[in-house]
């Protein structure tokens, strides 16, 4: 396949709008759709004022900061999608929507046009099934925040094909990314294993095993992470850690993956973390 210029991002959330950003700012043309126009505006918002700081702070060219600017472009129809060479998707976590969506982008873009997922844990092999291309269907799994995480996890269906393969990586290693390559089963490599640590640290809060201070202080001084466990849910968004935790469930079929009750009850009261100013933690400034 020919050398990716232009990238269809859909889902302007925390990772859609970090990727989408991080792909103009490494020279691709953009396209940035959300269904919700003031998810959309909002993206569009923090995207300018992110290339603008990162300008002032000297981090990039006033140059690349312009052309970066002139990179993306934002919209709220699907339809606008006809021309680019990647679709990468980053909408809520379900399998259902995701399908949806998959099966409308398959009647949009161009026939060579390959279908990444963002997803963190839902398979892609169901997701290509959605489409009439599923050798051109792959998970492309940025971390959080995707300009500045170094890695993307690149997951292969059952039918995805070594150009689309080839494709996806080389875009990865352009926007600056390491990669590794996981078989598609529930979680992939990432989430299989940070998942169940975030979960097991709700239940050491719901059974009262210690504070949430206590247990994010213990494994960051005593592991050495970077942030507590309860702390990086809220970083990653209660609600996706939630949707993760049902799909490891559903797809590997063991109980130790069965969602904590506390866990549940927070996403229920709307407690979604950073994005939503209150989860584990409160805060007063997103
Ligand atoms: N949050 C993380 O740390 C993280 C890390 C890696 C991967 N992911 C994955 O990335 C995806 C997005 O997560 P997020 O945290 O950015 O979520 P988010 O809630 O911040 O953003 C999702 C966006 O998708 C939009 N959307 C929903 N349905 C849509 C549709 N049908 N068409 C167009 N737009 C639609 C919403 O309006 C919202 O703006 C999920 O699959 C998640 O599992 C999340």
């Amino acid at each position: 396949m020919a050398e990716i210029r232009s990238v269809g991002v859909v889902g302007g959330g925390q990772m859609g709008s970090g990727i989408a950003q991080l792909v103009a700012v490494n020279g691709l043309e953009v396209w940035l759709h959300d269904s919700d126009s003031t998810a959309l505006s909002k993206a569009h918002q923090s995207i300018s004022s992110t290339i603008q700081s990162l300008v002032s702070k000297g981090r990039l060219t006033k140059e690349k900061g312009a052309e970066a600017v002139r990179n993306l472009k934002y919209t709220s129809s699907l339809e606008d999608f006809g021309s680019v060479d990647i679709v990468i998707e980053a909408i809520v976590e379900s399998e259902e929507v995701k399908k949806k969506l998959f099966t409308r982008l398959d009647s949009i873009v161009k026939e060579s046009a390959i279908l990444a997922s963002n997803t963190s844990s839902i398979s892609i092999t169901r997701l290509a099934s959605a489409t009439s291309r599923p050798s051109q269907v792959i998970g492309m799994h940025f971390m959080n925040p995707p300009p500045i995480m170094k890695l993307v996890e690149i997951i292969r269906g059952a039918n995805t094909s070594d150009d689309t393969f080839n494709a996806t990586k080389c875009l990865a290693e352009r926007l600056g990314k390491k990669i590794v390559c996981s078989q598609d089963f529930s979680g992939f490599i990432v989430n299989r294993i940070l998942m169940p640590m975030i979960n097991e640290a709700f239940h050491a809060l719901y059974t009262g095993v210690a504070t949430k201070e206590d247990i994010d202080a213990g494994m960051k001084l005593g592991t050495n992470h970077p942030m507590g466990p309860l702390e990086l849910a809220d970083h990653i968004g209660l609600d996706v850690c939630l949707s993760i935790m049902k799909v490891l469930h559903a797809g590997l079929g063991d109980s130790k993956y069965a969602p904590c009750p506390l866990l549940v009850q927070y996403v229920d009261a709307g407690r979604l973390g950073r994005k939503k100013g209150v989860g584990v933690y409160k805060y007063s400034k997103m």
